[in-house]
C-alpha cells in the first residue's frame, strides 16, 4: 500500500533530497566561514546501507519518484556510486540526480552514469578563475570545468549550471556566464540567495533579485518567456534569443514556489526536514538503529510532513533562520 508524503495544504510530496554528507571542498563566502563549520561525527552520518533503507521506504511505500543527491559536497562521500546504482535499481526506478560543485566529476561521471545516475546540476557562479577564487577560497575552476565537460560527455544530460551572483562581487557578470555555458549547451539558472548561510550574515537589500538578473542580461540577450508549463520547477524558464536555448531564474525569495513544492529532504544524520527553512526535523535515524520496521519509518515519515509550513516565511517580521545551515540541510 502506498502512503503518500501529504502536508495540510494538499501538497503531495514526490521529490526527495538526500545530503550525504555536511562536508564540502569548498569554502563559497555565502555558505560557510574560511575554516569550515564543526561537521556531523561520522557515527551519526546514516550508513550507506541506511541511507538506501530509507531511500527505498520512500520509493516503494510512499510515492518518491525522484531522488536527489546533495551535501555539502555529494561526490566527497565514498559510497556515492554504490549508493546511486542501489537506488537506480528500486522498483519503480526514480528518477536520480545529482547536485555538485563537480570537483572530482571528471574522475568519477563514467561511473555516474554506469551506475544508472540521470543527470547532475554543477553549481558555478562565474567563469573567471580569479573570482572564483575570491567566491569558493580555492583556485579550482579548472576542475569544475573539466567536471562539466565529462558529466556532458558521459552523457549526464541535459547539464544545468546554477550560479549565486553576489553583490560587488559577480553581479555583473551574469551575461558572460550565459554566453559560456549556451556555447558549451549546458542550461543555465540563477539562483536568489536565500538566509541559510552558516554565518547568518545574509542582507535582504544585498541580495541581488531576479528583476536585476533579468535586466543584466536583457542588456546582451532577447528574453521570452518559456511557455512549457512550469509544473513544480523551481525555476522559471526564458528563451534566449529565440531559443531552443533558455535560462532560469530561481526567484525563491522575490518570487516563493512554496505553494506547488513537491520536495523532502533527508539529512546525512537521518532527519527528515519538510522544507529549506523548516525549524523543526523528525528524526529517523533514532528509530531506525533502534530496530523500527519498514511500516514504523514510513508511518514516522508520513507523520513528519504533518508540520510543513505554507511557505518559507521570510518576508514575515517574525521569520528566524533554521539552525542548520544549506550545506547540512542539502540544496
Ligand atoms: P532540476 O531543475 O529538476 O534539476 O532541479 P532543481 O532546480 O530543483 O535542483 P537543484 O538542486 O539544482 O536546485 C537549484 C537551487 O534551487 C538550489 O540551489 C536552491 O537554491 C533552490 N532550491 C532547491 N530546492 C528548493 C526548495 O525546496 N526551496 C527553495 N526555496 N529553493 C530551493
Ligand atoms: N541561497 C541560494 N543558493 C545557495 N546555494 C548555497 N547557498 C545558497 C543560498 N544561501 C547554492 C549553491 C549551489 C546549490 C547547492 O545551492 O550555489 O548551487
Ligand atoms: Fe560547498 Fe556548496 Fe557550500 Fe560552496 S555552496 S561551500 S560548494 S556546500
Amino acid at each position: 500500500t502506498m502512503l503518500p508524503l501529504a502536508d495540510d495544504y494538499g501538497r503531495v510530496a514526490t521529490d526527495l533530497r538526500v545530503s550525504l554528507t555536511d562536508r564540502c571542498n569548498l569554502r563559497c563566502t555565502y555558505c560557510m566561514p574560511p575554516e569550515g563549520l564543526d561537521w556531523m561525527p561520522l557515527e551519526s552520518q546514516l550508513t550507506d546501507d541506511e541511507v538506501v533503507r530509507l531511500i527505498t521506504i520512500a520509493v516503494e511505500r510512499l510515492g518518491i519518484t525522484e531522488v536527489r543527491f546533495t551535501g555539502g559536497e555529494p561526490l566527497v562521500r565514498r559510497g556515492l556510486v554504490d549508493i546511486v546504482r542501489r537506488t537506480a535499481a528500486l522498483d519503480p526506478a526514480p528518477e536520480t540526480s545529482v547536485t555538485t560543485n563537480a570537483l572530482g566529476l571528471a574522475r568519477t561521471a563514467t561511473a555516474l552514469a554506469e551506475a544508472g545516475l540521470t543527470r547532475v546540476n554543477v553549481s558555478l557562479d562565474t567563469v573567471r578563475a580569479d573570482t572564483f577564487h575570491e567566491i569558493t577560497r580555492r583556485d579550482r575552476f579548472h576542475d569544475v570545468v573539466a567536471g562539466l565537460a565529462a558529466a556532458q560527455a558521459a552523457g549526464l544530460g541535459p547539464v544545468k549550471v546554477n550560479a549565486v551572483l553576489l553583490r560587488g562581487v559577480n553581479d555583473d557578470q551574469a551575461p558572460e556566464v550565459l554566453e559560456w555555458c549556451l556555447e558549451r549547451g549546458y542550461e543555465l539558472r540563477f539562483i536568489e540567495q536565500m538566509p541559510l548561510d552558516a554565518q547568518h550574515g545574509w542582507d535582504r537589500a544585498a541580495m541581488v533579485t531576479a528583476d536585476e538578473i533579468l535586466a543584466s542580461l536583457e542588456s546582451r540577450f532577447v528574453l521570452v518567456p518559456d511557455e512549457e508549463p512550469r509544473g513544480s520547477a523551481p525555476a522559471e524558464r526564458f528563451l534566449v534569443d529565440g531559443g531552443p536555448a533558455t535560462v532560469g531564474v530561481i526567484a525563491s525569495v522575490t518570487r516563493p514556489f512554496c505553494g506547488s513544492c513537491d520536495r523532502v529532504r533527508l539529512t546525512a544524520d537521518g532527519q527528515v526536514v519538510n522544507c529549506l527553512f523548516a525549524r523543526e526535523e523528525s528524526d529517523l535515524r533514532t528509530a531506525l538503529r533502534a530496530g523500527a520496521g519498514d511500516e514504523e519509518l514510513a508511518q514516522r515519515w508520513v507523520a513528519a510532513m504533518a508540520t510543513k509550513k505554507p511557505g518559507h516565511g521570510i518576508d514575515d517580521p517574525t521569520f528566524l533562520q533554521p539552525d542548520r545551515p544549506m550545506s547540512a540541510i542539502g540544496g
